[in-house]
Order: structure tokens, then sequence, then C-alpha cells
């Protein structure tokens, strides 16, 4: 027989209990965690949202010892009793509340459970697609809740700070006009318009720029974005910008503000002091030294460009590449001659399954290089590749041969192996790092046009402008920057192109037909007509901050309800079919697999 609440009224919450709270009443709820039946004494792990605390029953109180040798895992319960201090011999020192107990006078059972599908009370862990299928009680194992709780705090911490800075939080659409921005839009169909679409927005870029244009000076919003692309432990199809914007702003006023939102968000949450500002570098310094545009900067190991020393190289590998306009380059990992040849052989698999053609390495004794590609190399070659790369005896050198793009691509993934393989770095630390100077524009080679390489709406530098004019596109840069903490983007903004003239120019140079423009962009550029003021912003990713503050591995952790790689929802079983009814009133016709393959014959 259940229980009915009534006029039990809770009293406190587990975790907040402590020793000075011995010798008072107390009515707490929530679940039963653990069950342990001594014969005479029960006793239960009481688990409410703070925590833990563990109830007795003794068998002097009848009624209620034996309404306790019916509660079973997860069973919902209210219990009165006093607080009682441990003896010293009981005190459970992995517990919060292991110093004291509550001996119970009463018991309301409030609910019964099934038995569970999925053990939260244990430490091994289930089979992550039967957590996600039983989201609702995974959300109740201690880790998973502690990091959805600091979400809450990151996401309130960031409401004061911003709305203290002058901040005003505004919603924009999730229905809107689909607009070429990089990734697939999930669209959605109109009743009333059959035929139409909006789409779900991939950001709120444009919606924050015309709220500058509409005066507000500065914006925030905790906006939800869509984009249907493929996904990765970091990427979700839907996901949670902290989405920012700032009129009359340089990007050294964006900056500050950023740096000091961080500093006060991890102080106030995880009470740890950030070191600002933050340093910065290039773009192309950060491939140079590292191969990438997110460096983990907690280690060294950076990339070194040999190309200069082997341009006479009779190895063929290498002057291939050389010839080609490519480079070599390599990176040393110290102590790592010892490797066997099936080490080595796994690096070179990551090497060609980014799709490089190989990796090549030496090692290094007392009297210089030696093994792999050693007899290629003319003893000068050698010599200055030492000099250069000042490896040590014991060391080990790989090299990468190729176009830039590729040997960076490699070497960068080789230096996070090692970063992880070697515990380069201590897992504890934060490291921030500004990277800056984007280029607006990249070619792709294989659909032969210009793309721009991070953000359409970027004011390009002043002193670059006279590229649009020479068609010496990749010159451009633009005032783009991305925030990265141990080697995750975490946010990614830019100054923004507030004047039409330049606008125009670079949807020129992504070769929009004047049409496609208007079709696609006209209310936009219409409204840079009316006195837009310079402005620019930043959106840092709510999701992938919490994932670096909580050290969670996965953004599955880090999101209440999250969809798998495969994007789908398998607690709802969505994307799920819609009745027929549904599709008739939107005007649509869903063709089976076997209907389009009947079709096609
Ligand atoms: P961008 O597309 O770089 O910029 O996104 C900004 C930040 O959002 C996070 N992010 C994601 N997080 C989880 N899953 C995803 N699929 C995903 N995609 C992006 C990242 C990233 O750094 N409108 C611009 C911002 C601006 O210029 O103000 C934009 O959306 O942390
Ligand atoms: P091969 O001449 O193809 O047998 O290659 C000799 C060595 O060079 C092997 O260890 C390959 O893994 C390596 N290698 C081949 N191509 C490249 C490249 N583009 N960059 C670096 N190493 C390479």
């Amino acid at each position: 027989m259940l229980d009915f609440i009534r006029n039990t009224k809770r009293t406190h919450y587990s975790e907040k209990l402590n020793e000075q709270n011995v010798g008072e009443t107390v009515t707490l709820m929530g679940w039963v965690h653990r069950r342990r039946d001594l014969g005479g004494l029960i006793f239960i792990d009481l688990r409410d949202v703070t925590g833990m605390i563990q109830i007795v029953f003794r068998p002097e109180s009848r009624e209620v010892h034996k309404k306790a040798g019916r509660l079973r895992n997860e069973y919902v319960i209210a219990v009165s009793g006093k607080v009682l201090a441990r003896d010293t011999a009981n005190i459970n020192k992995k517990m919060k509340t292991g110093k004291i107990e509550v001996e119970a006078n009463e018991l309301l059972l409030l609910n019964d459970s099934e038995p569970l599908p999925v053990q939260i009370n244990e430490n091994i862990l289930a089979e992550e697609d039967l957590r996600l299928k039983y989201r609702f009680l995974d959300l109740r194992r201690e880790k998973l809740k502690n990091i959805i709780l600091l979400r809450h705090e990151i996401i309130f911490a960031i409401r004061e700070f911003l709305t203290n800075h002058k901040f005003f939080e505004i919603e924009t659409p999730i229905l809107m006009k689909s607009t070429p921005e990089g990734a697939r839009d999930y669209l959605v169909p109109s009743r009333i318009h059959k035929g139409k679409f909006f789409a779900l927005p991939q950001s709120p870029q444009i919606y924050k720029q015309l709220l500058m244009i509409g005066g507000f000076d500065r914006y925030f919003q905790i906006a939800r974005c869509f984009r249907d692309e493929d996904l990765r432990a970091d990427r979700q199809p839907e996901f949670t910008q902290l989405d920012l914007e700032m009129s009359f702003a340089t990007q050294d006023e964006i900056f500050k503000v950023i740096e000091e939102l961080f500093e006060y968000i991890f102080k106030k949450t995880i009470n740890t002091a950030l070191k600002i500002p933050f340093p910065r570098l290039s773009y192309s310094e950060a491939m140079e030294r590292f191969g990438i545009d997110k460096p983990d900067m907690r280690f060294g190991m950076e990339l070194v460009n040999i190309s200069g020393i082997l341009k006479n190289s009779e190895f063929k590998v290498f002057s291939t590449a050389l010839q080609s306009g490519g480079s070599v380059r390599c990176i040393i990992a110290e102590g790592c001659a010892t490797y066997s040849r099936k080490q080595i052989d796994k690096l070179t698999d990551i090497a060609r399954h980014l799709g490089g053609k190989g990796l090549a390495f030496c090692k290094v004794d007392e009297n210089g290089l030696n093994a792999g590609i050693t007899k290629f190399l003319k003893e000068n070659e050698q010599k200055e590749i030492l000099k250069k790369t000042k490896a040590k005896n014991g060391d080990l050198i790989l090299f990468a041969a190729d176009s830039d793009k590729m040997v960076f691509k490699i070497l960068a993934e080789i230096r996070n192996h090692f970063g992880r393989e070697l515990k380069l770095y201590n897992e504890n630390e934060f490291n921030f790092v500004w990277i800056t100077d984007f280029p607006l524009f990249e070619y792709n080679e294989e659909k032969q046009k210009w793309e721009t390489a991070h953000h359409m709406f970027t004011l390009p530098k002043e002193e670059h402008l006279k590229y649009f004019a020479t068609g010496e596109y990749d010159k451009i840069e633009g005032q783009l920057y991305d925030l990265v903490c141990n080697g995750l983007e975490l946010s990614s903004g830019s100054i923004r192109c507030h004047r039409l003239d330049v606008q125009k120019k670079i949807f020129d140079v992504l070769g929009f037909s004047e049409e496609e423009l208007e079709e696609k962009f006209g209310f936009f550029l219409n409204a840079l007509r009316y006195g837009t003021p310079p402005h620019g912003g930043i959106a840092p990713g709510i999701d992938r901050i919490v994932m670096v503050m909580s050290g969670a591995e996965s953004i599955r952790d880090v999101i209440a309800f999250p969809k798998t790689l495969q994007a789908a929802d398998l607690m709802s079983h969505s994307p799920s079919e819609v009745s027929k009814e549904q599709l008739d009133e939107l005007g649509i016709t869903v063709t089976t697999k076997a209907q389009r393959h009947e079709e096609e014959i």
C-alpha cells in the first residue's frame, strides 16, 4: 500500500545535514539508493538531489521497521527521525554525511519501482545505448547529475555577469529563414504556406546583427542552435551557445569581456582562478607551431619545418613533396627511441587514416640518427636535422612530407596522440589561448570555388581590402578569433562587416548571383543600408564549456537529453514517422524506400 504525503513536509535535504543537526528531528524525502537488511537493523541510503544519508530502522520501532522491510531499490520514501552521531567505528569516510545517520520513527512509502533495467548504485556502467534509452534513470547517477547541476551554475553565473555588464538578454526566432551558413539546415514545413519551409537556426548570427542595427548595443542569449552535420564526441545536432554581440566594440574589448566572464564563472562555480588576459596566437603561428588552429598548449612538442635542410634530398618521399610545393616537417617524441616496429606502425596508420601517404621516422642514439629512413639522408642533412630539432639521444623523430595542409593535419594528430599517450599534460590544468587573424577565404579544390574559412559576415582587415580587386583572396585576413582551451575550440567570433559595399564584395567572392543574394540575404543586406553601427561578437559553446569544466569526455554527458552520434533520441524514439493526416496537412508526400526502388525500376 502506498501512502500520500498529506501533512508531511520535507524539512531538510540529505547533504545539508551535518553534526550540527545532531538531536534534531528531520523529515527527508527521496529514493532508496541501497538497502541492507542485517536481520535486526535495516539500513537505507536515502538519496535526493543533494546526495545521500544513511537511515537506520530499529526493530524496536516495530511498525516502521516492518514497513522498511518492504523497501527495495529506487522506492520513493519520506522518512522522519532523529539525527544521531555515529560511533567513531561506524563513521563512513566515503559519504559526505558519513559522521551522522537518521534513526527513523516514521516512514511513508510514496511510490515503488520496478527492478531497474540499468543499475545506478554500481560503479560498472551499462552500455551507453541502454543508458540513453533510460536516460531518466541514468540522470540519477551522481556523476551525471553533478554535471547537469554544474551546467545550471555556469549558466546562472553567465546571466549574472553579463547583466551586470549592461548586456540585455533577448530571444530570437527558432523558426527562421533558411540561409546558407555552413552546415545543413534542419527544416520545418509550413502548413499555411504549403511547399515552403522554415529552418531552425544554425546560430542566431543574423538576428544578433539585426539587434545591433536595432540599437540594443549589447546583447546576449543562451541560444539553442541546430545543425544537421556529421557528429563527433564534441558535436551535437542541437547544442547551446552563449551568443553575444557588442556595438562600437573593438576586438580587444570583446576579448576583455570574455576573459573576465570566464574568470568569473570558473571562480564562482569550480573555485578555480584563471590567469587573464589569455595569451594570443595568430592563426599562421598556431599552424606553424602546432599544425592546428586549436592547439592543446598544455604541452610543447612543436612542429619543426625542415624543408630548407632537405631541398636537395635524394629521398623520393621528401623530394616529391617539396617539388610539388609542399613541405617536410617533423616532431620529436622524447625518449621514444625504444618504440617497436609495431608501435611505429600504429603511428603510421594514424597518418594513413588521415589521408597521408605514410609517416617516416628516425631514432636518435649517441652517434646521431639511426634506423628508419636514416640511410636515405646525407650526413650533412642528418646533422642539420639534429641541430634544428634539438633531438637528443633516446628520442624518436617522426616526419611527414606532403602538402602543408596534409603535413599539418598528420603531425597535429600525432602530437595530440603523444600528448595523451605520454601524459604530457596535467589533466587538471585549463590552458586558454586566443587564435586570431584567420584568413577570410579558403579555396575548395573539390568544388573549385572560394568558401569562407569561418564566417561570411566578417570585416576584412582594412589593409587587405585591396586584394578584392587583385583577386588574391587567400591574402585577405579577417578580424576573426577563436578561444581554445586544452585543444578544444570553445568559442568563435569576429568583428562584423557593417558596411554594405564590403559585405557585397564578400558575397561576390563566394559566388552568389544577384538573384540568389536577394533571395537569401535580401532582408539582411537591406538592413545594412540604414545606419549599421560597427559591431562584433562571439559565441562560446556552452556544452563544450561544461565539458572542459567537468572533465566530461563526451558532449552527451553534459546535456540532459542528448542525441546519439546518429542524431537520434533513443529514449523517445525520435525522429519518428508521423501520421498521414499530418503529412497531408503539410502537403508532403513521403515515398518509402520500397516505393523509390520500384520507381527506379
Ligand atoms: P561557430 O559555428 O564557430 O560560430 O560556433 C561557435 C561555437 O559553438 C560551439 N559549437 C558546437 N557545440 C556543440 N555541437 C556542435 N555541433 C557545435 N557547433 C558549434 C563551439 C563553437 O566554438 N555565429 C557564430 C559565432 C559568432 O561569430 O558570434 C557561430 O555560430 O563551441
Ligand atoms: P616508401 O618509400 O613508400 O616505402 O616509404 C618509406 C617510408 O616513408 C615509410 O616509413 C613510409 O611510411 C614513409 N612515407 C611514405 N610517404 C610519406 C610521406 N608523404 N611523409 C612521410 N613519410 C612517408
